[in-house]
């Protein structure tokens, strides 16, 4: 059977941990020479080291995705060795600073940062991944990393707010780019105890913690389960090949359910 994503170029953001980096081995297993781009280099550098154990084809990038010059400098990475770019997977995201934080509980420069790391990295991402596709003749796949909480509201307005704007902007670049034969996507993923976010987030990073968490979250997902990064890592790998050639502009919840209700 031929791998879905033979001879792709990818780029993954926030490749260094959790979605991240279950996705870029995931897209290099299905064939993919992955770009690993992460704020946290050391992180990055190990996911492309165990995709090249795996016998995959990867490389490293440092790149804060909030920061214009760092994402035109990853595509640029990227061109530059693998010729191409087909994948941008706009992934990279922060939580709220404060686990249960309120919108008045943010200050301006928190909110700031939230808008910067996980809305203006996907206009940054799409915005330099299209006029890249467009240069090499169109087609090309944009998948963001969105979130149940940008499609129901259960508090975590600001943290929130970020992900329905990315939600906003999959589906208008996906109408703006249908033209040229590209396509953009989201997944919507819903609790995941198991990856950094919590802890960013502040969540104890203490087994004790962990494991009420993950009933907790469990227990809120009608199939019963936390959702994890390879569940999203194979919603991605659909949603960048070309199993899905004719998907554009969908929001996919990865949730058990959550959104179902
Ligand atoms: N974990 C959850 O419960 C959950 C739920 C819904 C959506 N999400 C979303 O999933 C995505 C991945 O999160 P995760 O759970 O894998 O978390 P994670 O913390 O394990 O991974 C996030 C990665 O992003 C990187 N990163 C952070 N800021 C960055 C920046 N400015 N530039 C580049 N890289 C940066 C981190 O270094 C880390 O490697 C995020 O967009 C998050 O909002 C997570």
């Amino acid at each position: 059977m031929t791998a879905l994503l033979e001879g792709r170029a990818a780029i993954v953001t926030g490749a260094g941990s959790g979605v991240g980096r279950a996705s870029a081995l995931r897209f290099a297993q299905e064939g993919a020479r992955v770009v690993c781009a992460d704020i946290d280099l050391a992180g990055a550098k190990e996911t492309s080291r165990l995709i090249e154990a795996a016998g995959g084809t990867a490389f490293a990038v440092a790149c804060d995705v909030s920061r214009e010059d760092d994402v035109v400098a990853a595509i640029a990475a990227t061109v530059e060795r693998y010729g191409q770019l087909d994948i941008m997977f706009n992934n990279a995201g922060i939580p709220t600073p404060r686990l249960g934080a309120k919108l008045e509980d943010h200050s301006v420069a928190e909110f700031d940062r939230l808008t910067s790391v996980n809305l203006r990295s996907v206009f940054l991402g799409s915005k330099y991944a299209v006029l890249q596709f467009k240069k090499q003749g169109g087609g090309g796949v944009i998948l963001n990393t969105g979130s149940v909480a940008g499609l129901v509201a259960w508090g975590g307005a600001a943290y929130s707010a970020t992900k329905g704007g990315v939600h906003q902007l999959t589906r208008s670049v996906a109408i703006e780019g249908a033209p040229f034969g590209i396509r953009a996507n989201a997944i919507c993923p819903a609790g995941m105890p198991a990856t950094n976010f919590m802890t960013t987030g502040g969540l104890p990073d203490d087994a004790d913690a962990r494991e009420a968490t993950t009933r907790e979250v469990g227990a809120s997902h009608p199939l019963g389960r936390p959702i994890t990064a390879e569940d999203c890592a194979q919603a991605a790998v659909f949603l960048v090949s070309d199993q899905s050639a004719n998907v554009t502009g969908v929001l996919v919840p990865v949730d058990g359910g959550y959104v179902a209700r």
